[in-house]
């Protein structure tokens, strides 16, 4: 059993500088994002530097356009910084080529996402099946399992249009940790749901959590934000961070 320390509560200080690379699992270092478009260049994400260590639950909260999704998808390796540095896994992500990459994303980190992004015309198994075929082989009764443990196994056969929102979220969140990935980033993850789904997502992601799992999560919920052991805020690109100041707590894994 390994043991990490990690601070959680405290008030909203800026962590520019002050990172835990040593245990982390995601790294960044001074990394800026700036997308240039019509009406100029944005700077989505400016020098942020913090760190998140293994089985720890972040919650990104800020305003719309603060940069939430750009963060997530610079951790999730679907896009790259303009400036910095950024590990995951002790590994800078920009040495590696876009294969390397690819596979490291596949084995590593699962996506939820608020819109869901599921083939319309795959069933609820065979969307969890794909994500099997982009990292190994698909294994059917692997895919039911997973369904089944997101409270799915009755809906294995439906189409998303046949699926409620809650569900298809379901369908996601069994798609994402089909492959086991030790990280899983979400989105908005309850974004789309009523009250009863969201109790049943934060449920699973419980359990995930419980289970070792390292979880970044964008939420504009504050009962959501709550179930995580740390904030991240955002406010036009610049990051802030819980904790310092805040008492130590030891999760075992
Ligand atoms: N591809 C892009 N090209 C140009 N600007 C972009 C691009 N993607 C995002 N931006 C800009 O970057 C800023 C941050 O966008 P981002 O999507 O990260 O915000 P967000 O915090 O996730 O917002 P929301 O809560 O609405 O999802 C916004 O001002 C947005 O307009
Ligand atoms: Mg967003």
């Amino acid at each position: 059993m390994s043991e990490v320390k990690v601070h959680i509560g405290g008030p909203l200080v800026d962590l520019s500088g002050t990172t835990r690379a040593d245990c982390a699992v995601i790294a960044l270092n001074h990394v800026t994002r700036e997308y240039a478009g019509h009406g100029g260049v944005v700077r989505a994400l400016a020098d942020a530097s913090f760190s998140i260590v293994a089985g720890e639950w972040v919650a990104i909260t800020g305003p719309s356009g603060s940069g939430k999704s750009t963060l997530v998808n610079l951790i999730g390796c679907l896009d790259r910084p303009t400036a910095g540095e950024l590990k995951i896994d002790n590994i800078n992500v920009a040495s590696m080529s876009a294969t390397e990459l690819d596979r490291f994303r596949a084995d590593k980190i699962g996506f939820i996402f608020q819109q869901f992004h599921l083939i319309p015309y795959l069933s609820a198994v065979e969307n969890v099946m794909l994500a099997q075929y982009f990292h190994s082989m698909t294994d059917e009764a692997e895919a039911r399992a997973a369904l089944e443990r997101v409270g799915l196994g009755d809906r294995v056969s439906h189409l998303p249009s046949e699926l409620s929102g809650g569900e298809q979220q379901r369908v996601c969140i069994a798609r994402a940790l089909i492959n086991n990935p030790p990280i899983l980033l979400a989105d908005e993850p309850t974004g789309n749901l009523d009250a009863a789904n969201q109790a049943i997502v934060a449920e699973l992601l419980q359990d995930l959590h419980r289970n070792g799992h390292t979880i970044v999560m964008v939420t504009h919920d504050p009962e959501m934000a709550g179930l995580a052991q740390r904030k991240i805020a955002l406010s036009h690109g610049k990051v802030f961070c819980h904790p310092v100041g805040g008492p130590m707590v030891t999760l075992r894994r």
